[in-house]
């Protein structure tokens, strides 16, 4: 130990014991893949939406009449403005791609099962106020997107039964030229102090205590084996390393081909064709001109489209929040003894590739991409409304039915699984 570890470990008694606990004497599987990349890479894209984020508040303006002007300030007069403000929203998209790739990892392997519950639980919980802290941040530039979005999100809660159309002023909170409640000056300044302060605290202390959780049970692996089971005579799992320094440096590779992909896109393509930034963003906000299609960043897009596909406002909404929360269930729904798709039966490995499709294709439609592609197929002349409803309303009973299925499947004894490994399948 250096004289200055020694200094330092004295005088800040605990914190020596916690970094063993967590780095290098927390034994992680030896055999992670590439899907075990994903968790520490969003610790990556937490922190820079924090650095980057403090940096854009130092000039950002949160009026209705200064935020358009100032974003455009940040462009194109403060030094590196542009570079910090895309290092931010590609940062926002990129955080979705890695956190949908990390949830489903869980499902492949089924990280969510017993005793990993609670890791998903919090998960789901960092997911829900990760959805909250994009869709605050959208709006604070005050594009025209930017204020169609928070005028079609917010008066969803009107479908709050009794206190709904109260609920959307109280949210709303700033009245219109007309009289009415529309998203103005209060709504900005309470979604800036919520993305800006309130919903990163959140998130941060949700991740503590998400990787708390795991670090008390443990990691699980791509063979779905509990290393814990098989202890050499030092205590330690047979085939676990120390996090510290295996899968740090392991994960530097991770963090560098993010980092290659990241630059590709804030250098090359900040707007990504209009899925990162939205075209309609680049226009002021403007209560009397609705932009031609209002629709989501890409990220919510499929619960968007589950939204649009059902007639009713009511029943809408309803299925928008059950999607999500059908999510939370996923541990008790699935009552299979495998946990990794290698040795689980030939239905669960349909049934998710089926629903990683189907998330696919209702994104798809909620990023109105598909009226195109059905003018392509069927002709011009094509009902696109009748086409892309009966498509899209298959596609949302298919998203429930994964969740029905494998209850189905795993609770009757259907899965006809292939023999576990004792030890993982990973030999050097
Ligand atoms: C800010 C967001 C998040 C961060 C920073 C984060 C971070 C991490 C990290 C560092 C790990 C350990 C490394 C790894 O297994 O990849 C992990 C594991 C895990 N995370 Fe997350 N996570 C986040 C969101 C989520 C969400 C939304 C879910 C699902 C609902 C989730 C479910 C899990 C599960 C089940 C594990 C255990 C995986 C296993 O051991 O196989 N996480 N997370």
């Amino acid at each position: 130990m250096s004289a200055f570890t020694q200094w330092f470990n004295e005088r800040t008694p605990g914190l020596g014991a916690v970094y063993k606990k967590h780095m290098t004497e927390y034994y992680a599987p030896k055999n992670f893949n590439v899907m075990y990349y994903f968790g520490s890479l969003a610790l990556l894209v937490l922190v820079n939406q924090i650095v980057t984020g403090i940096f854009l508040t130092m000039f950002y303006t949160p009026s209705a009449a200064g935020a358009f002007d100032s974003v455009q300030y940040i462009m194109r007069d403060v030094d590196w403005g542009w570079l910090v403000r895309y290092m931010h929203t590609t940062g926002a998209s990129m955080f979705f791609i890695v956190i949908y790739l990390h949830m489903f990892r869980g499902l492949m392997y089924g990280s969510y099962k017993k005793p990993r519950e609670l890791v998903w639980l919090l998960g789901m919980l960092i997911f829900l106020a990760l959805m909250a802290e994009a869709f605050m941040g959208y709006v604070l530039p005050w594009g025209n997107m930017s204020f169609w979005g928070a005028k079609v999100i917010i008066t969803l809660f009107s479908a709050v039964p009794w206190i709904g159309d109260t609920l959307v002023s109280w949210i709303m909170g700033t009245v219109g030229a007309a009289g009415l409640y529309v998203p103005g000056d209060a709504t900005l300044n309470r979604f800036f102090a919520l993305h800006v302060v309130a919903l990163p605290l959140v998130l941060l202390l949700l991740v503590v205590l998400h990787l708390g959780a795991l670090h008390e049970v443990g990691s699980n692996n791509p063979d779905g084996v509990e290393i814990k089971q098989h202890k050499g005579p030092n205590g330690h799992p047979l085939d676990g390393i120390p996090f510290h320094p295996y899968y740090t440096l392991k994960d530097l590779v991770g963090v560098g081909v993010f980092l290659i992909i990241c630059a590709i896109i804030i250098f090359f393509a900040p707007t990504v064709g209009g899925f990162f930034i939205e075209h309609d963003n680049a226009i002021p906000a403007n209560d009397l001109v609705t932009p031609a299609t209002i629709k989501p960043v890409w990220y919510f897009s499929p619960f968007y489209a589950i939204l649009r596909m059902i007639p009713s406002k009511g029943l809408g909404v309803l299925a928008l929040i059950a999607s999500i929360l059908v999510l939370f269930l996923v541990p008790w729904l699935d009552r299979g003894k495998v946990k990794s798709i290698r040795y689980r039966g030939l239905g669960y490995k349909v049934a998710l590739a089926i629903f990683a499709a189907v998330f696919f294709l209702l994104g798809c439609i909620g990023a109105d991409l598909t009226p195109g592609w059905i003018t392509a197929v069927f002709g011009p002349n094509a009902d696109i409304t009748s086409i892309e409803n009966l498509f899209g309303r298959i596609l949302v009973i298919l998203y429930f039915a994964f969740f029905a299925f494998l209850w189905v499947y795993t609770f009757f004894g259907l899965e006809r699984t292939k023999p576990v490994p004792e030890r993982v399948t990973t030999h050097a």
